[in-house]
């Protein structure tokens, strides 16, 4: 993971921050309008993240997980409600300076990985560098540095055909850490791997999470995913049914050695 000097940048950073919430959604509602009939995805959210946090959102499909993660990652506006990012209103900016503010806060992971196919897995991760206008120096040791914090840097030259689902998914959260986000997205990120790769996923969030204080919230329907957070969020027809913090979520490494491993190693082979 990230060396001792960057943790403690990082930590640094972080101690001048944290006294406020890094997130505050009051009353929040969404409704698509669809002409004929109109969706109200969001009936009433209030919440708040604060840094470092790891929360877990669960929920039924159509609960509205989707509808809220768009709001937090400011690519979408709520159609009622307030909400504060870093203690921003972001529900009065315009969608340039929402972009903006994006950019600068939030990695979005999903569940399909998105990699570009004939593309490295370094020169994937360095992409939201070039969008950034980094310099080719800057942007590679960035690049490199978020490679290592997945466990991937001995993959930066691979394309992403020669690497399994897991692998993928870790460019494309290295990649998602590129512009040194304060808060991590994932939506659904371990909806197309195998129970185990699922697990090591877990593993490099939690790592993500206290090595670096990256905020984490990630959408899982898995309770055997949701447990490694340590909050655990329960959406319900577009309202929060439940909202609670976890003492002690058991950690994926130490549950790693005891999973069967499938797959890997013929991946591994084709190399
Ligand atoms: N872009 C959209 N336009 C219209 N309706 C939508 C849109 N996105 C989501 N919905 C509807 O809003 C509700 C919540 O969806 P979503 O947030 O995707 O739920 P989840 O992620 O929990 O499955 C569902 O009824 C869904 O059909
Ligand atoms: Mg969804």
């Amino acid at each position: 993971m990230s060396t001792g000097v960057e943790q403690q940048a990082a930590a640094a950073q972080l101690g001048r921050e944290s006294d406020q919430k890094l997130i505050r959604i009051e009353g929040v509602h969404k409704t698509y309008d669809l002409g004929e009939v109109q969706v109200h995805a969001l009936r009433g959210i209030s919440i708040e993240i604060a840094r470092q946090e790891f929360v877990a959102i669960m929920g039924a499909s159509g609960s509205g997980k989707s509808t809220f993660m768009n709001i937090v990652g400011c690519l979408d506006k709520p159609t009622r409600g307030a909400y504060y990012l870093n203690s921003i209103n972001v529900a009065g900016l315009s969608k340039v300076e929402l972009a903006h503010i994006r950019n600068r806060n939030i990695g979005f992971v999903f569940q399909g990985f998105n990699l570009l196919p004939r593309t490295t897995a370094l020169e994937n991760v360095e992409l939201p560098g070039i969008y950034a206008g980094m310099d080719v120096e800057q942007r590679q040791e960035q690049a490199l540095t978020a490679l290592h914090q997945v466990g991937l840097a001995d993959r930066a030259h691979h394309f992403p055909s020669q690497l399994s689902g897991g692998q993928q998914q870790r460019v494309a959260i290295g990649r998602a850490l590129m512009n040194r986000p304060s808060i991590l997205l994932a939506d659904e990120p371990t909806g197309n791997l195998d129970s185990r790769t699922a697990v090591e996923i877990m593993d490099v969030l939690q790592r993500l999470n206290d090595d670096t204080g990256l905020t984490i919230v990630l959408v899982t329907h898995e309770p055997d995913i949701a447990c490694f957070a340590k909050r655990q969020v329960i959406f319900g027809d577009g309202k929060i049914r439940k909202d609670e913090r976890v003492a002690h979520p058991p950690r994926a490494a130490d549950i790693l050695p005891a999973m069967p491993v499938i797959g890997e190693d013929e991946d591994e082979e084709d190399k």
